[in-house]
């Protein structure tokens, strides 16, 4: 299946996102673990990244469509993909559709993870990353040892867009420049929304029935 997650930041799309790719064995594809990486390897992409999103910036739409065109081009994404980050402005989505009618692709569906402002502040400033790509939370979803990952015992950090100001600014440029893919998504006739407030493993539970209900259809 091919599925965007869709929602603001803080919603949960990292983390439904690794147990969704477990459970249907497809790849995650997250433009912001992307960057991230490229940042840590301090690689020309990254050096450019980096102004961007210490300040919760969006990059330059031509910057991530490259990005997204090389990757869904690659062998793993023959029998699914999962996207999580994008796309987040209408000319991403638009780039998205020619991306996939070149590639004899459809989208099947955008999952609108729905979560209340007050707790994506909650969840961002107590978020806690590793290295490796995992994620936590200091009071939601702890380590069983603080500071320390349990998938690769790595000291944990907190992503420096997880500070107050970057949040305010991110959540403005999502209401700006991404929510309106909602409307885009619910005319194209492929957007679900989802209650993104219960715990991590209601949501999960909540898409998987979706998602089967949806394959079952397909
Ligand atoms: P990106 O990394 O995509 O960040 P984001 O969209 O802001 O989303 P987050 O990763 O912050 O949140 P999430 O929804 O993944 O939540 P998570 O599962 O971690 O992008 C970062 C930056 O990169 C952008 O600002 C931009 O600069 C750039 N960028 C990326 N893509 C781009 C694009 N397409 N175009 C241009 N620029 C781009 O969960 C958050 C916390 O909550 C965690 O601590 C988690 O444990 C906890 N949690 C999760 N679910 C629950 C739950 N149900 N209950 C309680 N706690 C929960
Ligand atoms: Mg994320």
């Amino acid at each position: 299946m091919n599925i965007v997650l869709f929602g603001p930041p803080g919603s949960g799309k990292g983390t439904q996102a690794k147990l969704l790719a477990e459970r249907y064995g497809v790849p995650h594809i997250s433009t912001g673990d992307i960057l991230r990486e490229n940042i840590n390897k301090e690689t020309k992409l990254g050096l450019e990244a980096r102004t961007y999103m210490d300040r919760g910036e969006l990059l330059p739409d031509d910057v991530l469509i490259g990005i997204i065109k090389d990757r869904l081009s690659q062998s793993d994404c023959a029998s699914g993909f999962l996207l999580d980050g994008y796309p987040r402005t209408l000319p991403q989505a638009e780039a998205l559709s020619t991306i996939l009618t070149e590639l004899g692709k459809n989208l099947d569906v955008v999952l609108n993870i729905d979560v209340p402002e007050e707790e994506l502040l909650k969840r961002l400033a107590g978020r806690r990353m590793c290295v490796c790509g995992a994620s936590y939370h200091i009071l939601f979803n702890k380590p069983k040892q603080e500071g320390i990952c349990d998938l690769c015992g790595s000291k944990l950090y907190h992503r420096d867009d997880d500070k107050e100001e970057a949040i305010m600014n991110r959540l403005d440029v999502y209401k700006d420049q991404t929510q309106p893919l909602i409307d885009h998504y619910t005319q194209a006739g492929v957007m679900l929304t989802i209650n993104g407030a219960a715990d991590i493993g209601d949501v999960f539970n909540e898409i998987c029935r979706l998602l089967d209900d949806l394959k079952s259809g397909i």
